[in-house]
């Protein structure tokens, strides 16, 4: 990577934790994040979730339809699991081709979860089947119990569910995904081999406060919730500290401003209109940019076993207006940092602007 005061320029790097739905929201988001990202894997829970090989390619097929003419972008897949999946599921996902493995979602954790897993064990054939097969589990790492406090439930799902799971199979691939306490941190560096992890850039650039600044702020609400200051210093260390076991995972979520703006607003934060430029944020923060295209290009691509992407991107420091809202289909989209200023923007975009291809869409 070569560094100077003002540009960096890296290897086109993958997003390897997205939700861009489907339909006319995902022809909204979807060009964002081709602008920047050569590849990324795409979330499952769609309403009703792709659960099946066969849903995933359809998913996939209808992902590439929605890329802006020209534009060269490889979607990667995981499924939904669910208490009902079966073994040969697995069998057919790996020999489907662009599957990397399945999603764990704890019923009730999160945003469209309500088919998720009720209790681990009833998936033990899968994950077995999955250890033989080399899939990856990818994990939202939070128990469901209302009962437990919001901001303990990373921590409880580790020593209930991770740590055993993790045991279990041993030679199961785990990514621990959107990791947001310092708990998380250190069970990751500790961990057996295979096991990784996905940081968000508003866990790295946020703390709980932001959810309260001058009132409540339902566009930092995101799940695991933005946690301490503490935590957060942690997280910025672990992926500055160059260690290959933590990779770049957006979790850029979009929902409607209506769905946001609401008496129960849903989690999820949009990033994708800035993600490298706010990771690039957050690394500059810590004086850690050289190690931004590790974890952006590299070691997500390594622990998945594909190839490094080819071709470049150039950032430049230099500040712009993130757009209050952006168009979504009849409704709009606020984004991270709406109304307010990013340091960095991709060269050869205009800053901020709709990606070719995807006004009026
Ligand atoms: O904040 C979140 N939004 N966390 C999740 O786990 C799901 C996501 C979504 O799909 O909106
Ligand atoms: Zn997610």
């Amino acid at each position: 990577m070569s560094t100077g005061p003002t540009t960096i320029t890296l290897r086109r790097p993958d997003d390897m934790h997205l939700h861009v739905r489907d339909g006319e929201m995902m022809r909204a988001v979807l060009p964002f994040t081709a602008a920047r990202f050569a590849r990324a894997l795409i979330m499952p829970n769609l309403k009703p979730p792709v659960t099946s090989t066969r849903q995933a390619l359809e998913y996939r097929r209808r992902i590439l339809q929605a890329l802006p003419a020209g534009v060269r972008f490889e979607p990667l897949m995981t499924l939904y699991l669910t208490d009902r999946t079966e073994p040969a599921e697995a069998d057919r996902a790996r020999a489907g081709g662009g599957i990397l493995g399945f999603k764990l979602y704890p019923a009730g954790a999160t945003t469209h979860s309500d088919a998720g897993v009720t209790d681990i064990r009833r998936v033990d054939a899968v994950l077995s089947r999955m250890e033989e097969t080399g899939l990856v589990l990818q994990v939202h790492g939070e128990v469901a119990d209302p009962d437990v406090d919001i901001f303990e439930r990373e921590a409880r799902f580790i020593d209930t569910v991770l740590s055993p799971l993790a045991a279990r199979f041993p030679r199961l691939r785990i990514v621990f995904e959107h990791i947001s306490t310092r708990a998380a941190v250190q069970f990751v560096l500790c961990a057996r081999e295979g096991i990784a992890a996905t940081v968000t850039p508003q866990h790295l650039l946020m703390n709980r406060n932001a959810l309260f600044a001058g009132g409540l702020r339902p566009h930092h609400y995101c799940l695991p919730v933005l946690k301490s200051e503490a935590d957060r210093e942690s997280l910025l260390a672990a992926v500055a500290g160059g260690n290959r076991r933590f990779f770049l995972g957006t979790d850029s979520a979009p929902h409607g401003r209506a769905a946001k703006e609401a008496a129960c607003g849903c989690a999820g934060i949009f990033s994708a209109h800035a993600a490298l430029e706010l990771y690039a944020e957050a690394f500059e923060a810590v004086g850690g940019l050289e190690r931004l295209e590790p974890f952006a290009c590299e070691h997500g691509a390594d622990f998945y076993g594909l190839a490094r992407n080819s071709g470049q991107i150039r950032l430049i420091k230099k500040p712009w207006e993130v757009p209050a809202s952006l168009p979504c289909g009849a409704d709009r989209l606020v984004p991270l940092r709406s109304g307010e200023r990013v340091a960095w923007q991709v060269a050869d975009e205009p800053p901020g602007a709709t990606p070719a291809g995807a006004a009026g869409r």
